[in-house]
């Protein structure tokens, strides 16, 4: 039984099932069959991911358990473990985890024994904004062969470059990466383009911001959407049907001018709706995977037209 710590883990196939049930859940939600119990255990910030899982755990009819750090025995010394093997104790049926570490994956998969959904981790992973990236793309092009896509920012300590631009590139995707001398990684495999060519060139700009959080320094960045980020003078450039995304939050000025995170290109709304749906599908395959659903008729034909 697998947790899903990863996209890497999915073939292609799981993929495109996992991105066309999300489809299919948008217009059909279909709560589960019997009460499920679900902790949603977060360590670090978080609006998006946690409020989408919280809808998408709602929208199926699932009980949540509540948990907040500071009022936990997290705050006592708790370790992480620990609090996930009491969760599993005292009857949780699923765990969604975000946590500060790269590894904390691996340190909680063989000793937990209910499915753990990886909600962010360090600057390692965060398998479900790619899924949610992968669904807004796959909507808007329908395929990803040939999609000239450039991830753009601070890509040294983003958990969402790598896994965004592995994901892509092993669905046939051309992937490039923009980024300031300081926030390239010099240890992944793709190539780096300007930003001015970036826009001219990409049927995809996606943007990530500054994680400020992962290093010390605050910098000094007056000049740093002029430089490297998606100016208006930029975007003008760009190809007619080209989009721009960001898994947000957007520090707006930074690394996009203000007036382009609501313009006409822009999917980063679209984007965080996507959240709901991926997240929904992701439960119920994970769920059924280890045997914690009654499918209806209704669901066992909606994944038979899915495998088809
Ligand atoms: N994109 C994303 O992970 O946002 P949150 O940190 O608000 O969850």
């Amino acid at each position: 039984m697998k947790h899903f710590t990863s996209v890497n883990q999915l073939t292609k196939e799981e993929v495109y099932s996992l991105l066309e049930m999300a489809e299919a859940l948008k217009g059909n939600p279909l709560p589960l069959q019997k009460q499920l119990f679900v902790a949603n255990l977060f360590y670090e910030p978080s609006t998006r991911t946690k409020m989408s899982f919280t809808v998408a755990e709602r929208k199926l009819g699932m009980e949540i358990l509540d948990f907040h750090q500071d009022s936990s025995s997290a705050a006592k010394g708790e370790t992480l473990y620990d609090t996930a093997k009491t969760f599993e104790s005292i009857g949780a049926d699923m765990l969604v985890i975000r946590h500060a570490s790269d590894s904390w994956m691996q340190e909680l998969q063989n000793g937990i024994s209910i499915p753990i959904l990886n909600a962010g981790a360090g600057k390692a992973e965060h398998p479900t904004q790619c899924m949610l990236d992968l669904l807004t793309i796959y909507q808007e092009f329908g395929s990803f062969r040939g999609l000239q896509i450039t991830i753009a920012g601070d890509i040294k300590h983003s958990r969402v470059a790598k896994s965004n631009a592995d994901a892509l590139s092993r669905l046939g995707a051309i992937v490039s990466f923009s980024a300031a001398p300081e926030f390239m990684e010099a240890s992944h495999p793709y190539p780096y383009i300007s930003m001015d060519e970036a826009a001219r060139s990409s049927d995809i700009v996606m943007l990530l911001r500054i994680q400020h959080e992962r290093h010390c320094d605050e910098g000094d960045y007056v000049d740093y959407l002029e430089r490297y980020g998606l100016t208006k003078e930029r975007e003008k450039q760009m190809l007619p049907h080209a989009i721009i995304m960001h898994p947000a939050p957007v520090n707006r000025n930074v690394e996009i001018d203000a007036s382009l995170v609501e313009c006409e290109r822009s999917r980063i709304f679209k984007q965080m709706k996507n959240g709901v749906y991926i997240r929904m599908a992701i439960i119920k395959k994970t769920l059924g995977e280890w045997g914690k659903l009654n499918e209806t008729t209704i669901e066992k034909r909606q994944k038979a037209i899915i495998s088809i």
